[in-house]
């Protein structure tokens, strides 16, 4: 069985985390790269109301072959207590005969505000749900 990490990361704690459960796992990594390169100030003033509204950021076009994947990890920042936007659109473009696994990663280490809400969401869109995880991350160091 084949497994496709796909994530998308601001910071770089992402990244590390996806990176790292590759290297364990020896699953492919696809890495979501926004249309337009955000700064912090537009992470925070327009990132964080389009988390809040579980709105779809512009991402750059995906290379993936899902028919040779059986199951999919989906990893982003929480932003404003939500999945980054870019979660979100990259979530649009997994088949939903893929078995999901959700990856969020957080300076507090939950979604206490989103993570039922996420879940039932997912579910009732018709994504198969096998697992939601919170990761507390710490900033990578350069
Ligand atoms: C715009 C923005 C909003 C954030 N909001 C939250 C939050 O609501 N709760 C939290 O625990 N961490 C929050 N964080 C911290 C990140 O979720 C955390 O540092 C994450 O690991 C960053 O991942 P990245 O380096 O891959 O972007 C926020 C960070 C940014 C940049």
């Amino acid at each position: 069985m084949k497994s496709a990490i796909v994530y998308y990361s601001f910071g770089g704690a992402t990244r590390a985390e996806a990176a790292k459960r590759a290297a364990s796992s020896g699953a492919d990594v696809f890495e979501i790269l926004e249309a337009k390169k955000r700064g912090i100030f537009s992470a925070f003033l327009s990132g964080c109301p389009q988390a809040l509204g579980r709105k779809a950021s512009a991402i750059r076009p995906l290379s993936i072959d899902w028919s040779q994947y059986d199951s999919v990890t989906l990893m982003a920042p929480v932003w404003a207590g939500h999945p980054a936007p870019a979660f979100n659109a990259a979530l649009a473009l997994v088949p939903k005969d893929k078995i999901l696994n959700v990856v969020l990663c957080s300076g507090g280490g939950e979604t206490p505000k989103s993570k039922e809400n996420t879940i039932h969401l997912l579910r009732q869109q018709g994504y198969c749900l096998a697992s939601y995880e919170d990761v507390r991350t710490v900033p990578p160091t350069k």
